[in-house]
């Protein structure tokens, strides 16, 4: 049977990149919505960027949603310096052929959780406000939900957008500390894991080689988005983080980690958002998450290139 997937996204580059290899898996993904959330950008520019890619995937039957326009307790902090003004900069999409649905994001994933009770897997690329909200609307969609799988948190690599907490953590903490105390299944991949996928020149170029519009796209997305990284990390690749969602549900055997307790900071003076990974399991609480911390990277990138090439 093929996973029912719920999408959380707010593309941003390396979300788009996550989002083509999902469609490009029609054999074992049936999408069944996407929900647009304020993060990398603001709003609207998410949800615009959400419809374009599934323009770009020629799936524009496929549902969005817009979500919520900011985080749940706090004002929403944007990632424009990496992803550009419109949070997709890079190659020119083409323009939305529909409009989003009409109806919330939230209302949308209660309502199809509810509807496919233990059928339903949340693949989360951004911060978790909006499945937060709904936890909180319909508390019953915990039990029936059968599985979150999110690009979130950062413990070895520490931040990205503060010395301690990941970007998608940090925009709305409560959010992730709602989900991960929700009693839901759930699997993190974190800047751990993410930092060590790069997207070397050879593979940006394989990319494009694919010579489909989804492919040379993608390529010419992550070249814009990389920038920022190359430069404040000096590897010879950025890292890819949305796609390790994808590539977990595919083949979560190229792919290491612990189930162990994961609690996000809420009040920290200096650590506002930090994932804090019980590793080596010190404390008694409970082991909430699957918590990644490798990943092999000529397997990420072949399973990338090969759902990419299926698309037009
Ligand atoms: C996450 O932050 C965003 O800026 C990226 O797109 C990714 O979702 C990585 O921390």
């Amino acid at each position: 049977m093929k996973r029912k997937l719920i999408i959380l996204t707010d593309p941003g580059q390396d979300q788009a990149a996550a989002i083509l290899m999902i469609l490009g898996r029609p054999d074992v993904f049936d999408v069944l919505g996407l929900v647009a959330t304020a993060g990398n950008i603001h709003l609207d520019y998410t949800l615009e960027n959400c419809l374009k890619l599934m323009v770009l995937a020629g799936r524009p039957d496929i549902p969005v949603f817009a979500g919520c326009p900011q985080p749940l307790m706090r004002p929403l902090v944007i990632a424009d310096h990496v992803h550009g003004p419109t949070g997709l900069d890079g190659p020119t999409l083409p323009a939305p052929v529909v409009r989003p649905q009409d109806g919330h994001g939230v209302d949308f994933i209660v309502d199809t959780v509810r509807a496919h009770p233990g059928e339903v897997t949340i693949c989360a690329l951004s911060p978790l406000t909006n499945l937060a909200m709904a936890l909180r609307k319909a508390p019953d969609i915990a039990d029936k939900i059968v599985e979150v799988v999110a690009m979130l948190g950062a413990y070895f690599e520490v931040g990205n957008i503060t010395p301690s907490a990941e970007f998608n953590c940090y925009v709305d903490p409560e959010a992730a500390d709602i989900v991960l105390n929700a009693g839901i299944k759930t699997t993190l991949l974190p800047l751990d894991v993410t930092h060590k996928m790069l997207s070397t020149p050879a593979r940006l170029e394989a990319m494009r080689a694919l010579g489909n519009r989804c492919g040379v796209a993608t390529a010419e997305m992550l070249e814009f988005s990389q920038a920022f990284d190359l430069h404040k990390y000096g590897w010879e690749g950025a890292p890819l983080h949305g796609p390790c969602v994808p590539a977990f549900m595919l083949t979560p055997e190229i792919f290491s980690g612990r189930q162990i307790n994961v609690s996000v900071e809420l009040t920290g003076r200096v650590t506002l958002g930090m994932t804090v990974a019980d590793w080596w399991q010190i404390t008694d609480l409970p082991r909430n998450a699957f918590w990644v911390r490798d990943g092999d990277p000529v397997a990420y990138y072949d399973l990338l290139l090969e759902a990419l090439g299926k698309l037009p």
